[in-house]
């Protein structure tokens, strides 16, 4: 698979699965401060990701659709949390600054759904995912960090994936 650039590269995923264990390899390398922009239409694969991300994460709880609470936060076995939030039903962009993003980054991993709805009250140090569908089993991921952080989280996971 191609290396695009220093900072990103592509996957392709053959079932919601093989996405969740990509997903498992990304959570087991998150920590506060990481912010993941996931960004790609309706069944493109963002929730199924961050099932695996979870579960990587060691989250106790289960990964459901953020709805009406926006924000979802599942914890591990010592309470460390991972927040999980959606912006497609977002109102407005002032919804989204009420939550306080940065406090919620500052305490653990933020993966947003529609990053790009809120993406300029997101750190410009961030993993972006972009997720495209291919047909009903393949899905193309493209990761591509932003920042010196998120720079070092996809050399960590290309290795995990690629080996490279
Ligand atoms: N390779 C794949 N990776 C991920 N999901 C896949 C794949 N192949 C098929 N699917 C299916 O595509 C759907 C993806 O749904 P999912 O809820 O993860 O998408 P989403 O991007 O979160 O959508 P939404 O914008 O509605 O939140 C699931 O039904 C899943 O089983
Ligand atoms: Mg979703």
């Amino acid at each position: 698979m191609p290396i695009l650039r220093a900072h990103a590269f592509e996957f392709i995923s053959n079932s919601p699965q093989q996405t969740r264990r990509v997903g498992m390899r990304l959570g087991a390398h998150l920590e506060p401060g990481h912010v993941v922009a996931l960004v790609g239409d309706l069944g493109s694969g963002k929730t199924t990701l961050v099932q695996g991300v979870a579960q990587g994460w060691g989250a106790l709880d289960p990964v459901t659709s953020p709805t009406f609470i926006l924000v979802n936060v599942y914890r591990r076995a010592q309470g460390q949390p991972l927040f999980h939030m959606d912006a497609y039903r977002l109102g407005s962009l002032h919804e989204a600054w009420e939550l306080d993003l940065p406090a919620l980054w500052d305490q653990g991993p933020l993966l947003v759904e529609w990053a790009d709805r809120i993406a300029d009250l997101l750190p410009e140090d961030r993993l972006e995912v972009h997720l495209d569908w291919i047909d009903e089993w393949k899905r193309r991921l493209l990761f591509q960090g932003r920042g010196p952080r998120a720079n070092a989280l996809v050399q960590r996971l290309r290795h995990d994936l690629l080996g490279s």
